[in-house]
């Protein structure tokens, strides 16, 4: 423990593994996992060297199997690695299970927001946050989605002009400021504009980030002591920033509720939002009859939604960029698409359903690059894990307060799950996998999650929890198609215009994890303007003959 603690403070990028070594300071529970569970055969100094922690995970997945444990002196933790215990803990004894040291670190920026919350607020808060999410909503906000994209477009425009024919442009920091002013309108109707300028409230948001980022990767939760936010500098900032952030927010509450139209869910879901002057969830929540949320409830419900949708959605485009553009034969098909539906109109939700390929890149986006690549969880009560696949005996019992990780990691690049899991195919979405070798244990992944199935993009339904990129079950995201609906009409302008090669050796792209997995030294991209193909009125043509898009 020592030896790692010397050297993770020296050496430590990682912030999973900086939390890990927390096991010895107390943030973990004592080793209250099943005797049976087999221990994987590690040293905590695997934690701490400088590969990301999802990858020594990774190799202990591989010998140790989809079920195992790490124990350290009188602490432990289990990871799990498979489908059919992930479903178990997911979604069939969900309420089993909180978030654990996640809610801990979170809770002074969340409050009792969704995703920190206690099982009591998260029920109520649930129910009004979801019907908050609607067809006219999604539509109004595709529209914004699109608002947005066309500030990135003209700024890159920009920059070839000023670069004579092209410019070297950091787009993983590109998709952050993109994600911000998205998240911003959308939740609060609150306009960063961090496309094209910086402000107080935009340092403020990437400060309390930056803590989020320190705290879930320090050694000591130092900032629990007396005083430490007087005493401490980057502590003081942190109450700053909060303060600049949460009265921003109060404002926007206090406007929201100054105009607010009360009626039933059903009335806000039908009401035209091409009317409204503050199309967002606030005015949503604000609205919604019998809702009478406390401010600060909306306070923590506006800050849950701004920090989660931000670096995720940012976070999903820089990989599938990354990726598409060194995959010549993914690329050229899906610039096939988008010329074909979209054309030089302006992306609508139809046009996003008449985008297979293009929704299925996202996924696969999201299958290599999982957002965040661990979920982590602490039993409430005691439990028995189900047998998982292949051969593990499972029935292991748990202890209350035993401490979980979901490895997404391990689930989206398992060998058994799925065929060249380290490969980027989107069209694996087209395929049914199933693995003989675990008999009628797991479904396996069925190929109409992307052609016209229930749902628009892969998920964890149709891949029988071998995919889970927002979670599943009771706890599932709540802004999933946001997200992705987001990420497509952004990835569909951005590729109907410009051509993008990366800077120098993809290799020194790197990794590095937060809360998120993103890049160590950016996404440094060649932008130039690509020789469009008409298509336009062709396009627009089609897509009126479209079938409207059921949400
Ligand atoms: C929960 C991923 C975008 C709001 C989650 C969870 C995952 C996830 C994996 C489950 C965490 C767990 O079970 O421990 C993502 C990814 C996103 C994204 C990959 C982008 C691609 C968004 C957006 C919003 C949002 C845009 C809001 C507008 C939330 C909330 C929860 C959540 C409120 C907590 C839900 C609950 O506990 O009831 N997200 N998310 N997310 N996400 Fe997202």
């Amino acid at each position: 423990l020592v030896y790692a603690y010397i050297r993770g403070k020296g050496n430590l990028t990682d912030g999973l593994s900086r939390l890990l070594t927390e096991v010895s300071q107390g943030y973990f529970q004592p080793d209250v996992g099943g005797k049976n569970i087999p221990v994987a055969q590690g040293e905590l100094s695997d934690l701490a060297g400088d590969q990301p922690l999802f990858k020594a995970l990774y190799q202990w997945f591989i010998d140790s199997g989809g079920v195992y444990k790490l124990v350290f002196g009188p602490k432990a933790f289990i990871v799990v690695s498979d489908p059919v215990v992930v479903r178990h803990i997911l979604k069939e004894n969900a309420f089993n299970y909180d978030k654990g040291v996640l809610a801990e670190i979170l809770e002074p920026i969340m409050g009792k927001g969704l995703i920190p919350a206690d099982l009591d607020t998260w029920r109520v808060r649930r129910r009004a946050v979801v019907p908050a999410f609607h067809r006219q909503y999604y539509e109004a906000m595709v529209g914004m989605f699109a608002r947005c994209s066309q500030r990135s477009v003209d700024k890159l425009e920009g920059a070839i002009r000023a670069g004579q024919g092209s410019a070297v442009v950091d787009m993983e920091s590109e998709f952050l400021s993109l994600g911000l002013d998205i998240i911003g309108l959308g939740v609060f109707n609150f306009d960063f504009g961090s496309i094209n300028a910086e402000s107080p409230v935009i340092k403020a948001v990437y400060g309390v980030l930056k803590e989020a980022e320190h705290r879930s990767t320090f050694y000591l939760p130092y900032w629990n002591l007396p005083l430490a936010d007087v005493l401490v500098p980057r502590q003081a900032k942190f109450r700053r920033d909060l303060r600049v952030i949460n009265d921003c927010l109060d404002d926007l509450i206090r406007q929201a509720q100054e105009t607010r139209v009360e009626e039933d869910a059903e009335a806000l879901q039908n009401r035209d939002y091409s009317k409204l002057r503050d199309p967002s969830l606030l005015r949503f929540l604000v609205d919604m009859r019998g809702e009478d949320a406390t401010n600060k409830q909306l306070r923590d419900d506006l800050m849950t939604m701004l920090i989660a949708g931000h670096e995720t959605t940012a976070a999903v485009l820089t990989w599938a960029l990354f990726c598409l553009v060194q995959s010549p034969g993914v690329e050229a098909r899906l610039r096939e698409e988008i010329d074909g539906v979209v054309g030089d109109r302006v992306p609508t939700l139809d046009d996003i359903k008449a985008m297979p390929y293009l929704r299925a890149t996202l996924g696969e986006s999201l299958r290599m690059y999982p957002q965040p690549p661990i979920l982590i969880r602490r039993a409430l009560n005691e439990d028995t894990l189900p047998a998982g696949l292949g051969g593990d005996p499972g029935g292991y019992p748990i202890g209350k307060g035993a401490d979980l990780f979901i490895s997404v990691w391990n689930l989206h690049r398992s060998p058994y799950l799925w065929k060249d899991p380290d490969t980027f195919r989107p069209e694996r979405f087209f395929e049914s996998f199933s693995n003989p070798d675990f008999g009628d244990k797991w479904a396996g992944y069925r190929p109409d999650a992307v052609t016209g199935g229930a749902a628009l993009y892969p998920n964890e339904v149709a891949s029988d929890f071998a995919f889970i990129p927002f979670g599943g079950g009771a706890r599932k995201c709540v802004g999933d198609q946001f997200a992705l609906f987001e990420a497509t009409v952004a990835m569909a302008m951005l590729l109907r215009r410009f051509e993008f090669r990366i800077e120098g050796p993809p290799e020194k792209v790197g990794m590095a994890t937060g809360a998120t997995i993103h890049t160590a030294n950016g996404l440094h991209m060649r932008v130039s303007r690509r020789r469009v193909p008409p298509g336009g009125d062709q396009a627009a043509a089609a897509g009126q003959q479209r079938e409207p898009l059921a949400v």
